[in-house]
């Protein structure tokens, strides 16, 4: 990444991984919230969001395939970036800094701090499991081709990883939310050298390093 055209500002994420982000993201909520319907009467209700009971059954598992294809496009470009290091550690241990917002008893984070690549580890640990829990119970084109019992025991992973991951999710806004400036980098995909330095201070010198080669 190079600092941005503008004055002031660094670019964080390119157009293209910002369209990416977003897809995953509102696939996200949409399966979020026809899962809940699929899965308690109580929450039916939530089924009017994709047009009633039939299209809920219906475009739900499709939703599915299109947030997981676009998940690993997502992950092709982010791993690298996500690798645990020794400072990770440091940082987690400080949590209680992080959460007083004591951020100078903390060690300089890189691109990511520790709780967003423990977020990606769990997004990418349910992701597949939440793929392939799906097929099995995706009725129309596959339970018959499972016995009962794994179709069951599907039933209970795909509503295991969907609450992790409605979870981690809630977490991941909360903090964009929290960490202001955040929002603006998966909007505009640029941040302020404030921000960088606050926040990401060894990628922001990594960043400068490279633009001034
Ligand atoms: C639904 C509302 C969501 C909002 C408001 C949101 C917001 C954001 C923001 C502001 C960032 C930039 C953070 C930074 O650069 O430090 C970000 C990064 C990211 N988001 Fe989201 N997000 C949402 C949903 C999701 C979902 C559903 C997923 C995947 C399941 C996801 C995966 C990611 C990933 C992988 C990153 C890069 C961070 C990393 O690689 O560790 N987001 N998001």
């Amino acid at each position: 990444m190079k600092p941005a055209d503008r004055p002031g500002l660094i670019l964080r994420y390119t157009a293209g991984e910002r369209t990416n982000h977003w897809i995953v993201a509102i696939s996200f909520v949409l399966l979020a919230l026809s899962g809940l319907a699929l899965f308690h009467p109580s929450m039916f209700w939530l089924s009017n969001v994709l047009g009633g009971g039939t299209w809920t059954r219906i475009l739900h598992p499709f939703l599915g395939v299109l947030m997981f294809v676009s998940f690993v496009l997502l992950v092709l470009r982010f791993w690298r970036h996500n690798m645990l290091n020794a400072n990770d550690r440091v940082w987690l241990r400080h949590a209680g800094d992080v959460l007083a917002n004591h951020e100078e008893a903390l060690p300089e984070v890189g691109r990511y701090n520790a709780g967003q690549k423990l977020l990606f580890f769990l997004m990418v640990l349910c992701m597949p499991l939440l793929l392939l829990s799906g097929i099995v119970i995706w009725r129309v084109y596959f339970s018959a081709y499972f016995p009962i019992e794994v179709i069951r025991v599907s039933a209970v992973v795909h509503a295991i990883c969907a609450f992790a991951l409605i979870c981690g999710i809630i977490v991941h806004i909360y903090a964009a939310l929290w960490v202001k400036g955040s929002v603006a980098a998966m909007t505009r995909g640029t941040v302020t050298y404030g921000w960088a330095w606050k926040h990401h201070r060894a990628w922001f010198r990594e960043v400068f390093r490279q633009g001034n080669k």
